[in-house]
């Protein structure tokens, strides 16, 4: 029988050690993850050639900005629990949880694919948390997954144009081949018993492995679409 009780900051003291771990951890990562997007494209340079044109930089910096109030909100709630993540702001960027946002951007379409990607595989962890057991993740929620989905919307608004030229769907193409597999990766060893515990605790409602394939039902069409052809999902992988 899984977990189906639902916790405060109140009751965490009294939950088993394992939830208590991995409510910690869950909330680490994502604080982390929020923070992993800005970390690479502000340093890079966003002012520079990267943003064609100033409402470009005005969006990017916007995106930035509502990264930040995620890591912030996440952070809150770790702090309720006694716990600070604000040390991930400046840990340096190969040390990242998830190696995707280790990675580089070189080009526009980069910033672009990295909208349509990863901050859609954002959207489904944040989408996990969905009637969760604890409370005040279910509270913050809403705001973050609106703001989320409006920069998968960007991410996606961008591609589409760039794809309007032989030159642009060369460069989108590119950049889709460095950061599908990084993508794919993001969710983690399709067999993961802690993945199995989160959602036992009521932490977590997929495994890795349907995450992955429900993301990959939704991105596929859409490359298609767009006149890109969709990577070989086992290319480059390290998590399967
Ligand atoms: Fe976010
Ligand atoms: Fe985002």
């Amino acid at each position: 029988m899984a977990f189906t009780d639902k916790v405060t900051a109140k009751d965490f003291p009294k939950m088993d050690k394992e939830y208590q771990d991995l409510l910690v951890r869950v909330l680490t990562i994502q604080a982390d993850c929020e923070i992993g997007g800005p970390n690479i494209y502000v340093p890079q340079g966003w002012t520079g050639p990267r943003a064609p044109t100033p409402e470009d930089l005005w969006k990017m910096g916007k995106t930035a900005t509502e990264e930040v109030d995620h890591f912030r909100k996440f952070n809150r709630l770790l702090n309720d629990l006694g716990r600070d993540a604000s040390w991930v702001i400046w840990r340096p960027r190969n040390e990242r949880y998830v190696e995707a946002f280790r990675a580089d951007m070189p080009t526009w379409a980069d910033v672009a694919v990295f909208g349509f990607l990863m901050d859609r595989v954002g959207r489904y962890q944040l989408e996990e948390f969905i009637d969760c057991s604890y409370l005040p993740v279910s509270e913050i929620l809403p705001d973050i997954l609106k703001e989320e989905e409006g920069h998968v919307n960007y991410g996606t608004m961008k591609l589409i144009e760039l794809c309007r030229t032989p030159e642009g769907r060369e460069e989108a193409q590119a950049a889709l081949n460095r950061w599908y597999p990084l993508a794919l990766d993001s969710f983690g060893q399709s067999e993961s018993r802690r993945s199995e515990r989160y959602i036992y605790w009521g932490l977590k409602r997929r495994t890795n492995a349907q995450q992955r394939q429900e993301f990959m039902a939704e991105v596929e069409p859409l490359i298609r679409k767009m006149g890109l052809q969709v990577p070989d999902p086992l290319a480059g992988r390290k998590y399967l």
